[in-house]
């Protein structure tokens, strides 16, 4: 059976700690663990006092309830997985079969098209259009949206340009699935990162009966290293899920569970979300500047949500070969546009410890003056 690797992921996991400088991860400068607990003084007894049992195999009924009020759903919906990725995993394994037409955004994260694909579906694309700000082709989106279609993937705010969808974009994509009676699948990990607004991006849910929302930990909460994710669906579908889940990870770690349930509290979501937005806004100002300063060799659409910049570069090179330059002469990891769909674009993380981004960018100037 053909099999599609997940280029983006197989690019990070070769070379990411090969390099001095790594703009290659999505999301913001990692929260520490001590910056989580805060200075709730009995935090870290609870943590230390803490059981390392397997935990309740489909999250514990508190992060269940934290996670639907991210939502608006409620604890039934939600199963608790090990990131987002185990949540894509599952609902591409229980919806998807051979021979069934499955639809995503492109320029995209591609876990869900790859997965599609090793599923043995037939994948199209409706593009985000470089011409008009990354906006959705909605008619595209309806050309390619056919009677049979059992899937529309999309992910808002988006990875990598970080367009986030107007209410008509959406109301848009959900008549597109409700005329074929297609799933959505709406990957909201970057809510929450948003760059222009404080508010939080509206979720899917409970605009279509045929939804999953998939969320986690890792973007706009800043804690990739716990793998903590979530799929939010109808009950039954959430049953199904989670019995693959059981065979997949059995449950996400208990260690996880305990520290997601600080991160979602009211509270913590506040402190977070502004430490990550601050990061967001500061790195993007840099890029920003940084870009304007290349004279035309570099230009921006500007992102409105996510520590990333999709950089579209002006030189005839495929995007492959340009990121390789960058790590082998400038020890600095970008994604590739082709990891991503589109060519002749780089994705650069911004959200990081400004020297370190400044540092990076100067390398990459230089690696992109010398080609
Ligand atoms: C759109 C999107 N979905 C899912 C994931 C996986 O996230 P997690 O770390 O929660 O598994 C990523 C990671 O980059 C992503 O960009």
């Amino acid at each position: 059976m053909s099999f599609t690797p997940f280029g983006l992921e197989e690019w990070q996991s070769r070379y990411e700690h090969t390099v001095a400088y790594n703009l290659a991860d999505s999301g913001c400068h990692p929260v520490a663990l001590s910056e989580l607990l805060g200075d709730d003084p009995e935090a870290v007894d609870r943590l230390l006092a803490s059981s390392l049992h397997y935990p309740p195999v489909g999250g514990t009924d508190a992060l269940r309830a934290l996670i639907a009020a991210w939502h608006g759903a409620t604890a039934d919906n939600v199963l608790v997985t090990v990131g987002a990725a185990e949540a894509n995993a599952i609902t591409i394994a229980g919806l998807v079969d051979p021979g069934d037409h499955v639809v995503v955004m492109e320029p995209g994260y591609r876990q869900v098209r790859g997965l599609a694909l090793n599923a043995g579906a037939e994948v199209d694309a409706f593009p985000l259009d470089p011409g008009h700000q990354w906006r959705p082709d909605l008619d595209a989106l309806n050309r390619v949206v056919r009677p049979g279609t059992k899937l529309i993937a999309v992910t808002n705010p988006n990875n990598p340009v970080g367009a986030i969808l107007t209410p008509s974009e959406v109301d848009a994509i959900v008549a597109a699935a409700e005329r074929v009676g297609a799933w959505i699948l709406a990957d909201e990990v970057y809510r929450g990162t948003e760059r222009l607004t404080d508010e939080v991006t509206p979720s899917f849910w409970g605009r279509y009966d045929k939804l999953v929302c998939v969320g986690g930990l890792s973007k706009a909460f800043g804690l990739p290293g716990l793998r903590l994710g979530w799929l939010v669906a109808p009950p039954w579908l959430r049953e199904a899920a989670w019995r693959r889940h059981e065979y997949a990870t059995i449950a996400a770690a208990s260690l996880s569970m305990h520290l997601a349930e600080i991160a979602l509290r009211p509270a913590t979501i506040d402190r977070l979300l502004t430490r990550n937005r601050s990061l967001i806004r500061d790195g993007y100002t840099r890029l920003q500047q940084w870009i304007d300063r290349s004279e035309g060799l570099l230009s921006i659409a500007p992102p409105h949500a996510t520590a990333l910049g999709f950089v579209r570069y002006h030189l005839p090179r495929p995007s492959i070969e340009i990121a390789h330059a960058i790590r082998e002469h400038g020890d600095v990891l970008v994604g590739a546009g082709a990891h991503f769909g589109v060519e002749h674009h780089l994705r650069i993380t911004h959200g990081l410890a400004v020297g370190y981004v400044d540092a990076a960018l100067s390398s990459i100037t230089r690696v992109l003056n010398s080609l």
